[in-house]
């Protein structure tokens, strides 16, 4: 197996593109996807600042990597959720440092139990749900400090699989809301700055790799109470139709983000936003199902 490009022996083989690569032009590869989203999609300006969420895992320490390397003024938030099982938050809060430390970008860590003397353990036994509750208040502690912080963008560590995937599954159920939201650029509104997904070009298999060739430790752990069993099964599902067909989930997703617009106009009309009465954040109840659950 030989490199498409220079013809040395190849160490990875990409079906969908039609290429095989060395680790140099990988590498190439990966560095121009991340460009080309960055650009089509409106992601950043250069020189812009951007605040990346990161869990400890391979995306999103990969994003943080990429965008460090292409000269944007790169920041990091972990939410330290005060998950004991399997050490899963004690080893991904270590892994975000050594990253962070490693690179010398800042890198803040929230810890809920030390702003709210309780983790996200002892408010999911209580109300019943861990997955929910914990996606909410990932989701309210990014925006609160993107706001507080003044970014220009907010980056999660999305990629491809992750977004065909919830593309399937809301279009099976045909979530309205949640397809007007699936876009890999969510523009700034009120309190909430621009929302950004720079690794929506590219698949699991090449993030896995670009994190092993830069040797970038990543969690090990997984989440006791994660509840992606569905989720999972909607990605094996995609991976067996692109085996067969390569492309088809790019296209499947592609074509989405550009027709997004319609699910978001038949959004706007229905949900109104206004100032949480606790923390001003907009919410469409008087007091935000963030405050409600960490501060009541
Ligand atoms: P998930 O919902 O766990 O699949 O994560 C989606 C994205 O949310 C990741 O790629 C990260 O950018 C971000 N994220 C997940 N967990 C955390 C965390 N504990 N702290 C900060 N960001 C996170
Ligand atoms: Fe939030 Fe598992 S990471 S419940
Ligand atoms: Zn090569
Ligand atoms: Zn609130």
């Amino acid at each position: 197996m030989k490199c498409t490009v220079c013809k040395q022996p190849a160490v990875v083989r990409l079906p969908s593109h039609h290429a095989r690569f060395c680790a140099e032009h990988f590498d190439v590869f990966f560095m121009r996807r991340v460009e080309k989203a960055i650009k089509r999609y409106k992601l950043l300006k250069k020189g812009e600042r951007v605040l990346v969420a990161v869990s400890g895992g391979k995306d999103s320490l990969v994003v943080t990597d990429v965008l460090h390397r292409l000269g944007y003024d790169v920041c990091g938030l972990h939410i330290d959720l005060g998950i004991s099982a399997n050490q899963f938050s004690a080893e991904s809060l270590e892994v975000c440092r050594e990253f962070f430390s490693k690179r010398n970008i800042p890198l803040e860590v929230y810890n809920l139990k030390e702003k709210f003397g309780k983790t996200i353990e002892d408010v999911g036994e209580r109300i019943g749900r861990f997955c929910s509750t914990c996606g909410m208040t990932k989701r309210y502690v990014m925006n609160a400090v993107a706001h507080q912080k003044k970014v220009d963008a907010l980056a999660t560590g999305h990629n491809l699989d992750d977004l065909s995937a919830a593309l399937f599954a809301n279009l099976l159920r045909w979530e309205m809301r949640y397809l007007s939201k699936g876009t890999p650029h969510l523009p700034a509104e009120g309190n909430f700055c621009r929302k950004i997904k720079p690794l929506v070009l590219l698949f699991e298999n090449e993030i896995h790799f670009y994190a092993k060739l830069h040797n970038i430790r990543v969690v090990t752990a997984s989440c006791p109470h994660s509840k992606k069993a569905k989720f999972k099964r909607y990605k094996e599902l995609l991976n067996s139709i692109e085996q067969k067909s390569p492309g088809t989930k790019r296209f499947f997703y592609e074509k989405y983000s550009q027709i997004a617009h319609i699910f978001k106009a038949e959004n706007e009309a229905k949900i109104s936003l206004r100032p949480c009465s606790i923390c001003n954040m907009p919410t469409s109840t008087e007091i935000c199902a963030f405050c409600k659950t960490w501060k009541i």
